[in-house]
């Protein structure tokens, strides 16, 4: 009787179970759903939640964050292989390509190679390359011979003549694959470039940078180092130490120059070694926010360094940085982070602070926080 009762309830589990893998039930599974399920809409990409009004604050094209989602499902797609997943990656993606021609914004590395460039990854599609190299030759226009730089901002023009912002790091990724995908160096010499006038105007002593160097545009040289989005103009706002050691990370993967391979360490030890660096690896986000242990967190800086230390620990073999990149994820698959399952958003991750001096998107799930964790767990899987 009871040998018959376990066949049963074996043949129940397994009709149940057939049309998924036990992964597919892990809560951070679950999330992944979220984004699945989310409606489709040109006009209306996903970007945080606000939960003072419980909304989902969604975005046009024309916002650097607008990247982001497609990317996240092109990833999802790399760890699970579900088509379902691909299959809506390519519809989201297809509504950034607009963007190719706006040259109002540096954010062309978010918006372009994080939607098209995934999909890059899963399919030889002709049209992508065509949109990435487009893409480069409209971010090209921003670039100033003599300064040396690409241009970030075009806002705050009674302040600044030519801001340059350590996030511009991360838009060469674009301009390095633009060349590989052409055969037009251009877009290569031109991030190269980018990346040396940032490398010696940006870093401080202490290795940590600044976020905001403006140039004299007679001159050429840096007139003001400042911040947008940190503490002070001298704190080490988190989020962009991370995109200074992920974008030297990553040039040093397309040059092998040594400078820049010692920049990406430098600003990693910085970082992973910090007195303010809380126990489960996810900063505040600011490491020099006086308010720290009551400042908020700030997931995103936390995954952005999280994949950058994978791929720094490739070319080290440093397990230092492998562990800061897997304590990020035991960390964040937690329910510390982890949006509960019953909250009805695309967004998998709690935590992230985009805008702290403008007390905009403050300790809210962001899609970007979601990306850099995806693309953690893409690069570890492949470890
Ligand atoms: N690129 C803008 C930011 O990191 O918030």
């Amino acid at each position: 009787m009871k040998k018959h009762l376990l066949i049963i309830a074996l043949i129940i589990t397994f009709s149940s179970c057939k049309n998924k893998t036990i992964s597919e039930t892990t809560p951070v599974n679950l999330r992944y759903k979220k984004l699945l399920e989310y409606p489709l809409d040109s006009l209306a990409l996903p970007r945080s939640i606000n939960f003072k009004t419980n909304k989902i604050k969604t975005i046009k094209s024309t916002d650097w964050c607008s990247g982001f989602f497609p990317g996240n499902l092109w990833q999802i797609y790399a760890l699970t292989g579900n088509d379902a997943y691909k299959n809506k990656a390519k519809q989201w993606t297809a509504y950034i390509e607009n963007e190719k021609f706006n040259n109002r914004t540096h954010d062309m590395g978010f918006k372009i190679f994080c939607s098209f460039g995934s999909g890059l990854k899963h399919e030889n599609n002709e049209d992508y390359k065509q949109i990435i190299v487009e893409s480069a030759k409209t971010l090209s226009t921003r670039f100033n011979e003599n300064i040396g730089s690409i241009r970030s901002w075009d806002f705050n023009k009674d302040v600044w003549q030519f801001p340059v912002i350590i996030d511009n790091m991360m838009n060469l990724e674009l301009l390095f694959e633009a060349t590989k995908i052409s055969k037009d160096s251009t877009y290569h010499k031109l991030a190269i470039k980018h990346a040396n006038t940032t490398l010696k105007n940006h870093f401080r002593p202490d290795n940590s940078c600044f976020h905001v160097v403006d140039y004299d545009t007679v001159s050429h040289q840096p007139r003001m180092k400042v911040t947008h989005q940190g503490y002070s103009d001298e704190s080490a706002w988190a989020r962009g130490q991370g995109w200074g050691i992920y974008g030297y990370t990553m040039a040093y993967r397309y040059t092998k120059d040594k400078r820049y391979l010692d920049r990406a360490k430098a600003t990693a030890d910085f970082f992973i070694n910090h007195k303010n660096l809380p126990e489960d690896g996810i900063p505040y986000w600011d490491f020099n926010d006086p308010a720290i242990p009551n400042a908020p967190r700030d997931v995103s800086a936390a995954t952005v360094v999280s994949s950058a230390l994978v791929e720094l620990y490739g070319y080290t073999k440093n397990e230092t940085y492998l562990n800061y990149s897997k304590k990020v994820v035991n960390s964040l698959e937690s329910k510390n982070y982890l949006l509960d399952e019953t909250i009805q958003a695309p967004f998998i991750l709690d935590h992230s602070t985009g805008n702290w001096p403008k007390k905009d998107e403050v300790d809210e799930p962001i899609v970007y926080g979601d990306y850099y964790f995806l693309e953690t767990l893409v690069r570890l899987k492949a470890q």
